[in-house]
């Protein structure tokens, strides 16, 4: 990617956009899964019981939708910390875990520090998830996995970040299929899913101008709240994180079962409640989450894929995404609450790539 702009107002929309691509680079060469996607010994692959994931900001967040997947898929227990919280705290360390550092840019100090703590405590199974090649955390762990999203110049991460889910949701299938869960005809029904996926993106990004016309009323907000469930809860924080870095407005997720124990108290008709509700398990106890919210006065903006039945009413708007996407969903279900985030920023005439106080990359504690 050069760093010519192109058709696009910012980087930050030009690598929303350039998501079906970065998945494409990402997923290139991959004919199915394990060890080898990650550089691993196939004998010490077998090796670790627990996985154990470190990682800040954005990066954090990819690492919470991993543990959703890895303990469904392949039942293994999996812990995820922000690394400044790790390298200072008292840990009972095993070391048969596979200890996973996930990081865009590879050189998060605290990220970086804790890796290097984890190492001192004795676990000698570590693995990059990372973006850039030279970085030295690809440099000090044993095993890695490049993304493929290339430069990413804006601060607010976008197509780092789903590079970053695409690569653990590999981890999570090449551990279900260490054990034993993943049949041949399985593998091949994943890997065409995954390889779907720059197609259902192209089709999710056409929805841009559906969340224009919903950013006119976010950028006359103060607050806005974010609720998910499941494995879209990490999800619903990412979305309240975009929007808070590049339009300054406060925003908080919760997930959505923990409503009543706070956040209705702060519901009213100038607060907009962002819902992501793919359809799942989880989605009609969802939905009376948001009949709560509706209750109060509150404005609801869902967004859901094919199979939720939703419909836009009084208190309610609704975006669909076309399909509905399975374990995939998260990849596609992020992408809209950028583009939210992105086009709210722009109403208020925020400097979208480059947000007060932030750095791309935080190399200093
Ligand atoms: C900074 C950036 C975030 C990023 C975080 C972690 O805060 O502004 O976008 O998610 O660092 O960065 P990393 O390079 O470790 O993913």
């Amino acid at each position: 990617d050069s760093v010519d702009l192109g058709p696009y107002q910012h980087y930050m929309q030009k690598e929303i956009f350039e998501q079906p691509r970065a998945i494409g680079d990402t997923l290139a060469n991959i004919a199915g899964f394990g060890p080898e996607l990650f550089h691993a010994d196939p004998e010490e692959w077998k090796k670790f019981e627990q996985i154990l994931i470190l990682a800040c900001g954005t990066s954090y967040y990819s690492a919470c939708v991993a543990k959703y997947w890895i303990e469904d898929l392949a039942g293994i227990p999996t812990q995820v910390e922000i690394a400044s919280e790790y390298r200072y705290r008292t840990t009972v360390p095993n070391p048969k875990t596979l200890v996973v550092v996930v990081s865009q840019s590879g050189e998060t100090a605290d990220t970086l520090a804790a890796l290097r703590h984890a190492q001192s405590l004795g676990h000698q199974f570590t693995l990059a998830v990372c973006n850039v090649a030279s970085s030295a955390m690809v440099r000090e762990t044993k095993w890695q996995f490049l993304t493929k999203a290339g430069a990413e110049i804006g601060v607010a991460s976008t197509k780092a970040f789903t590079t970053q889910l695409v690569a653990l949701y590999l981890l999570a299938v090449s551990l279900a299929k260490r054990a034993g869960k993943i049949s041949p005809e399985k593998e091949k029904q994943l890997l065409a899913e995954l390889r779907h996926l720059p197609k259902a993106l192209h089709a999710v990004l056409a929805l841009e101008p559906q969340i224009i016309a919903w950013s006119a009323a976010f950028s006359q907000c103060e607050n806005a709240l974010f609720l998910g469930r499941g494995m879209h809860y990490p999800i619903a924080l990412e979305g309240a994180l975009k929007l808070k870095e590049i339009s300054y407005i406060h925003a908080e997720a919760y997930p959505a079962g923990e409503l009543k124990h706070g956040p209705l108290a702060l519901v009213t008709d100038k607060m907009p409640v962002v819902t992501v509700a793919p359809k799942d398990e989880l989605l009609e106890k969802l939905k009376s989450n948001m009949q709560e919210v509706k209750a109060r006065g509150g404005k609801l903006y869902v967004f859901a894929d094919q199979d939720t039945e939703i419909t836009s009413s009084e208190g309610i708007q609704v975006i669909r995404l076309p399909e509905h996407y399975g374990n995939l969903s998260p990849i596609l279900h992020v992408v809209p609450l950028q583009l939210l985030a992105y086009h709210t920023a722009c109403a208020l005439g925020t400097d979208v790539d480059k947000p007060r106080n932030l750095a791309k990359s935080v190399t200093v504690e």
